[in-house]
C-alpha cells in the first residue's frame, strides 16, 4: 500500500565551507541564482510535484531562510503604495508557496543525521528529500518519474546521474542492475565518495530522494561513516542490500543539474538561467560573445 506523497524534507544545515566567506553569516541556500535564492527554486520544484508540506532542516543562520518564506508587511505595503504589483508579487510569492515547517539539526553531524531530524514531522508516510543546494533546471523533471517509480514498486527511489569518473570522490556511487524499465534501475550497492580507482561505476547519487519511512529506523542504527558523519548513503546501502521495505531503486536523470554549493557550478547555473530570461538573455549573450572574442 502506498500513501499519498505530500511531504518534502529539505536539509539546509550544512556548513557550506566551499563557499566561505560568503557563507560565514548566511546559509549557502540563500545565495541568489539570478534574482531568487537557490532554496526558492528547490521549494518551487517540490510544490510543482505535489509536495506542499515542506520541512526544512536548518542550522545556524536559519533566520534568513525562515524570513524568506514569510511575509514582510512593511515592504508589501510600501510596494502597494507605489502600485508596483510586479515587485509585490515577487515578495509575496515565497510565503504563499507551501506549508513551511522548520526544525534545527543541532550540530551538523551529516546528511543522514539531518534527515533523521524529520522523523517526528514525517511520521509513517513516504516523503521526498531535496537537497537545498542542488538545483534542477526548471525545464527538466526528476521528481515526477521518481514518484511514479515509488508508487509502482512501493519502494524508495534515489536520483542518479552519470558523472566523469574522476569526480567519484565527491559523491555516493551506485552499483545497479537494469529492471527493463528505461532509466529505472535496481540499486545493488552504494559507496560514499570512493576514489576513482575504487568506484564501482560512474553513477552518482544526486540530491533528490523519495524515501519510505523505514529509513528512519535504519538511520537510527547507522554509525558515523565517511568524514565521521552519519551518511544517508550508508543507510540506503543497508536498505538496498537487505531488501528492506522493497529495497532501493535508482532513476538515472539525464537533465540539467547544478550544485550551487560548488563555485563553478553556481556560476554556470546563473549564466544558464539568465540566458533563458527574456529581460536578461539577449544582452548577456551579446556580452558573452564580446567577452570571449576579447579574451582570444
Ligand atoms: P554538503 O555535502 O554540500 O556539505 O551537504 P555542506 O556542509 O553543506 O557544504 P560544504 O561541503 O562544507 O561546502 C549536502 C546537503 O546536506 C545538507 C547540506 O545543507 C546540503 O544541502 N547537510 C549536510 C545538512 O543539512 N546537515 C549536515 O550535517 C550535513
Amino acid at each position: 500500500m502506498t500513501t499519498r506523497l505530500t511531504k518534502a524534507v529539505i536539509p539546509a544545515a550544512g556548513l557550506g565551507t566551499r563557499f566561505l566567506p560568503a557563507t560565514k553569516a548566511m546559509p549557502k541556500e540563500m545565495l541568489p541564482v539570478v534574482d531568487k535564492p537557490a532554496i526558492q527554486y528547490v521549494v518551487e520544484e517540490a510544490v510543482q510535484n505535489g509536495l506542499t508540506d515542506v520541512l526544512m532542516i536548518t542550522g545556524r543562520n536559519k533566520n534568513a531562510l525562515e524570513n524568506h518564506f514569510d511575509s514582510v508587511p512593511e515592504l508589501e505595503s510600501a510596494l502597494e503604495l507605489k502600485g508596483d504589483q510586479t515587485k509585490l508579487l515577487t515578495v509575496t510569492q515565497p510565503a504563499d508557496l507551501a506549508d513551511m515547517h522548520y526544525v534545527r539539526q543541532g550540530a551538523p553531524r551529516g546528511l543522514g543525521h539531518a534527515v533523521l531530524r524529520a522523523q517526528m514531522h514525517v511520521g509513517d508516510n513516504p516523503f521526498a528529500v531535496l537537497l537545498g543546494d542542488d538545483l534542477i533546471d526548471e525545464r527538466d523533471n526528476v521528481l515526477g518519474p521518481m514518484i511514479a517509480a515509488h508508487k509502482k514498486h512501493d519502494a524508495s527511489v534515489i536520483a542518479l546521474m552519470e558523472i566523469p569518473k574522476d569526480l567519484t570522490d565527491h559523491y555516493g556511487i551506485a552499483t545497479v542492475e537494469s529492471v527493463g524499465e528505461g532509466d529505472l534501475v535496481r540499486i545493488l550497492d552504494l559507496v560514499e565518495k570512493p576514489a576513482p580507482e575504487d568506484a564501482p561505476s560512474n553513477l552518482a547519487i544526486i540530491g533528490r530522494y523519495v524515501l519510505k519511512p523505514d529509513i528512519f529506523e535504519v538511520l537510527d542504527q547507522t554509525l558515523p561513516g565517511k568524514g565521521n558523519e552519519i551518511q544517508l548513503t550508508d543507510a540506503l546501502r543497508h536498505m538496498a542490500t537487505n531488501n528492506i521495505a522493497g529495497g532501493v531503486y535508482g532513476y538515472i536523470f539525464r537533465g540539467r543539474r547544478y550544485d550551487t554549493g560548488d563555485k563553478l557550478d553556481y556560476i554556470k547555473a546563473i549564466v544558464r538561467l539568465a540566458l533563458q530570461r527574456e529581460d536578461l538573455g539577449p544582452l548577456l549573450e551579446q556580452w558573452l560573445d564580446v567577452e570571449s572574442h576579447r579574451r582570444k
